[in-house]
Parts: structure tokens; C-alpha cells; sequence
């Protein structure tokens, strides 16, 4: 059993006289790390950490970037001196495919968003919401006895993520996505993710370019746009019509009203949070759950104590929303799967001005790299970082360790709106597989990761299906 280490010593703010920069990786001349990082960005990271457990500096072509590492350090930049660390270069390169919504908007704009989508990720609105991942799950169980009647495989990661769309839609959107419409958005959402993967991470590089040079990713980024605009516009005019779902969240903005000004939101910003939501919703939580049971398929003693614990709660049936409290364990393994594979494994900051990351200087206009990945892997932070032991989040345990110790939500007050709508699906997702099904990777099939805008299996997750 793991137990947690505390560097409770580290926050420092004050300035010593001679402020050091991090330590970091020398890369190549003009490049900097920049080429490795597009290689294999984890195990960039994760070398670079090694040269320290606090925060390491990174040379991404002309810019220096600071990677921030020790919980309490994370803390200061989420929470304690947020007011510093605006979401900067990286997130405006963001808007080009998320939009102008709820993850990229900051200030009043910002807020006025949040407190008008805040409704629907209360817990008395998602308690309504566990029939739909049920209802949903449950159909994809049934499509799975067949494939494991026709000894048929199945790719874990893409599962996962068709059944995150189809309760993501339903749950929120009022639209639900049969097969060919599946087959149709997939692929657009997927380019999209690709896009603004390439996009984000050269942002610096590609700012140095006037803006008036076309690029053939932006050009060809303008086509899938396209369409993920005109199937989000026909939901708009659908909630338009007479008897349309009047309490999901495209009602919920297109009712919203400014205080001051009685205005309404345009269409346009109506479709920046349409697709914010797809795009910050869908993928996250589908790779989580394939992680999650690709995880519970590599470790039978902890699958099998899951499997206790629900066939005493739930003993076969779905569960209901009075049933997650006393699943503890599954929200347990929920938790160990988010810290070794946490789907954002990685996102942006900019210092506003100067500021002191314990002993290290972080200069103004530098950017500023969140990893949960990386503190959720660091030794510094836990006890044989790689093991998958769901103990480490017992009550005790968590008692004694940071809270940033494990973010993979993020947090202050940019804490992800979704977060306990995923834990919830993913809670959902994994008693109904386990109490059905056993898992088996298919002999030789490689599972690495690969770091889109989430972390993902580069080749899916290849399983045989076997009936409990
Ligand atoms: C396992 C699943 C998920 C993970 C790991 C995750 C992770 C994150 C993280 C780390 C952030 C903070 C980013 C930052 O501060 O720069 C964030 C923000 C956000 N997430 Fe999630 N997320 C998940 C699921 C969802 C879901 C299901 C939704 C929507 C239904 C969602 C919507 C958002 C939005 C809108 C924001 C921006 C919030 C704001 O700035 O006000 N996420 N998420």
C-alpha cells in the first residue's frame, strides 16, 4: 500500500536577493526542446522533471517556459496568485477551433458564461442525467454481447468515446446520435482535436508569422469548422421551434439575458459554447473510462475487489444516483486511473508580471506549463509514482497530501465546470462494464500513449470481450 509525501516547505513568494531561473534541458540551438516535446511531450516532461521536483525551465525555440511540478507551486499559479497568470498565447490560439467560450473567455465575459451554464452541472441536474449514462451504457452492453457471440474484438478507446458523445448530446443537447451521424462527426471532431493540438503547442512559433500569411492548417482547419458550424446551428433553430427541450444547455444560453443591458447571447456565442462543451467534454471523459478499464484489465486483484463491492451494492443491476456513496472503492479506482493517465495532461499559462515560484524566478510574459501528468508521476509527490493503487485515495491517505497533489480537473476557480458530471459517467461507465464483462488485452497489441489534446492510446486499446 502507497502512502503520500507532503513538501509542505515549498510555496515560497518572497524574493531572494539573487533569484535563480529553473534548471532545465539545454535542446537544440534555435529549437530548444521544442522537436522532442512534438515527438513524445510526456517523456519530455517527465525527463525534465528529473533535474527538478519544483519547477524546470524549457527552452521552446526562443521562448523559455517554465513547467511547474510541485503541488503547493501549482497551487500558487491555479489559486493563490491567479490574478497573475491570464490563459495567454496558447489559449488564443485555442479560440481558432473551441471558439470564443467558457474555456478561452476571461473576466466579466468569462464569469457572465459560468454563471449562466453553471445550472446544469449542479448536482440536482446531474442527478437527473445517471438514467441517460445508464440508458446509454446499457446499449452499448448489448452491442457487445453480439460482438462477443461473433468472438468479434473491439477497440476499447473508440467505444469509450462513441458512448461519451451519445450521453454528452443526449444529456445536454437534447439530440441523440445514431450510427451514420456518429460516423459523419466523429471524423470532424477528431481533424478538429488534431488541429488544435498543432496549433496550441507552436503557437509561439507560429505568432512569429504575420498574421496575414495563410497557413495550409488554418485553410484546411477552416473546413472542418464548416461543419461542425452548420450541424451546431441546426440545433440552435431546432430549440428555436415551437415545443423544443426548454431546460438543457442550449436553451439555457439562448435564454440568458445580461443584467444590465437585457440583451441576449448572439448565435455565435450560442455555437462557441455549443462546441466548447463537445470538444472539452466528449474526448476527456471517453479516454478516461478507456483508461480506467484498460487499467482494471491490467490488475485482476483490484478488478476483482471492485467486483465485490458491487455485486454487494448493486448485485447486477445499473446504479442509481443513492448508490455512488456507497461505491467507494470504484470512485477509489475512478480517481488512481485519473492520476496515472489524466486525459489534459497538460495546459498553459502567461505571467503577467514577474513572479517566484518558490526559489526560481518565473520573468513576466513567460509562459507557464500545468502538467497534472507529470505531478501525478512525480516521485517527489508519490510513492512509486507508476504503480496503479487505488489505496492511495483512501480517506486517510488523501487526508495527508496536498490537494494539488492531484489535479486532473485543474482548480481555483477555473476548476473544470464538467468535472463532477465525468467522475459521475465514469462511476456509471465502469460498474456496468465490470459487473458484465472481462476485459482482455489482445496479445501484442501495444498500448502507448500518444498526446493529442488528450492523452490517448496511439493505437486504441485492442480487447477481446469475455461474458462474466
Ligand atoms: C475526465 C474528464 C475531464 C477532464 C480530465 C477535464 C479537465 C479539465 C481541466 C484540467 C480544465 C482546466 C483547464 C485550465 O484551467 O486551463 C478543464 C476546464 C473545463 N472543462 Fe473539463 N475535463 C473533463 C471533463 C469535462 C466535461 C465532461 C465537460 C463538459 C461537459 C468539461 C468542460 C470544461 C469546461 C467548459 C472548462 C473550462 C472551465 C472554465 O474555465 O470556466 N470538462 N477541464
Amino acid at each position: 500500500m502507497s502512502s503520500p509525501l507532503t513538501r509542505e516547505n515549498a510555496a515560497a513568494t518572497s524574493k531572494p536577493a539573487k533569484a535563480r531561473l529553473a534548471p532545465g534541458p539545454d535542446g537544440l540551438p534555435f529549437m530548444g526542446v521544442l522537436p522532442e516535446f512534438m515527438l513524445n511531450p510526456t517523456r519530455l516532461l517527465v525527463r525534465s522533471a528529473a533535474m527538478s521536483p519544483d519547477v524546470v525551465r524549457l527552452k521552446f525555440g526562443p521562448f523559455d517556459s517554465y513547467l511547474v511540478i510541485e503541488p503547493e507551486l501549482v497551487k500558487r499559479v491555479l489559486q493563490d496568485n491567479i490574478q497573475n497568470y491570464c490563459r495567454g498565447r496558447i489559449y488564443e490560439r485555442f479560440k481558432i477551433f473551441f471558439g470564443v467560450g467558457l474555456l478561452t473567455l476571461e473576466g466579466e465575459t468569462w464569469l457572465y458564461h459560468r454563471r449562466v451554464t453553471q445550472p446544469q452541472f449542479h448536482m440536482e441536474h446531474l442527478n437527473t442525467l445517471i438514467e441517460t449514462m445508464a440508458g446509454c451504457t446499457s446499449d452499448l452492453l448489448d452491442r457487445w454481447h453480439l460482438k462477443e457471440r461473433d468472438k468479434q474484438s473491439i477497440d476499447l478507446e473508440e467505444e469509450m468515446l462513441r458512448l461519451s458523445l451519445r450521453i454528452l448530446l443526449k444529456s445536454f443537447l437534447s439530440t441523440d446520435i445514431a450510427d451514420p451521424a456518429y460516423k459523419e462527426l466523429r471524423p470532424y471532431l477528431k481533424a478538429v482535436v488534431e488541429k488544435t493540438t498543432r496549433h496550441m503547442w507552436f503557437a509561439p512559433l507560429v505568432d512569429l508569422i504575420p498574421k496575414n500569411v495563410p497557413l495550409p492548417s488554418t485553410r484546411s482547419s477552416q473546413q472542418v469548422q464548416a461543419a461542425l458550424r452548420k450541424w451546431c446551428y441546426g440545433m440552435i433553430q431546432e430549440h428555436r421551434r415551437e415545443n423544443a427541450p426548454d431546460d438543457d444547455y442550449i436553451a439555457l444560453l439562448l435564454n440568458a439575458r445580461d443584467k444590465q443591458t437585457g440583451e441576449p447571447l448572439t448565435d455565435y456565442q450560442v455555437y462557441d459554447e455549443i462546441r466548447t462543451l463537445i470538444l472539452a467534454g466528449y474526448e476527456t471523459v471517453g479516454s478516461g473510462a478507456a483508461w480506467a478499464l484498460y487499467a482494471l484489465s491490467q490488475h485482476p486483484d483490484v478488478r476483482r475487489r471492485l467486483e465485490d463491492e458491487l455485486e454487494k451494492v448493486l448485485g447486477g443491476r445499473a446504479p442509481r444516483v443513492e448508490d455512488l456513496p456507497n461505491l467507494p472503492y470504484l470512485q477509489m479506482v475512478v480517481n488512481e486511473s485519473l492520476r496515472l493517465y489524466p486525459p489534459i495532461w497538460a495546459y498553459p499559462r502567461d505571467a503577467i508580471n514577474e513572479d517566484m515560484l518558490g526559489e526560481y524566478r518565473v520573468p513576466a510574459g513567460s509562459m507557464v506549463l500545468l502538467s497534472p501528468y507529470v505531478t501525478h508521476h512525480s516521485p517527489a509527490v508519490w510513492e512509486n509514482p507508476e504503480a496503479f493503487d487505488p489505496e492511495r485515495f483512501n480517506p486517510e491517505n488523501t487526508a495527508l497530501r496536498s490537494r494539488f497533489a492531484f489535479y486532473p480537473f485543474g482548480g481555483g476557480q477555473r476548476q473544470c465546470i464538467g468535472s463532477r458530471y465525468a467522475l459521475m459517467q465514469m462511476q456509471v461507465v465502469i460498474a456496468m462494464v465490470v459487473q458484465q464483462f472481462h476485459l482482455h488485452l489482445q496479445p501484442g497489441h501495444p498500448v502507448e500513449f500518444s498526446t493529442l489534446n488528450t492523452l490517448h492510446p496511439k493505437d486504441g486499446i485492442k480487447m477481446t470481450l469475455h461474458k462474466k
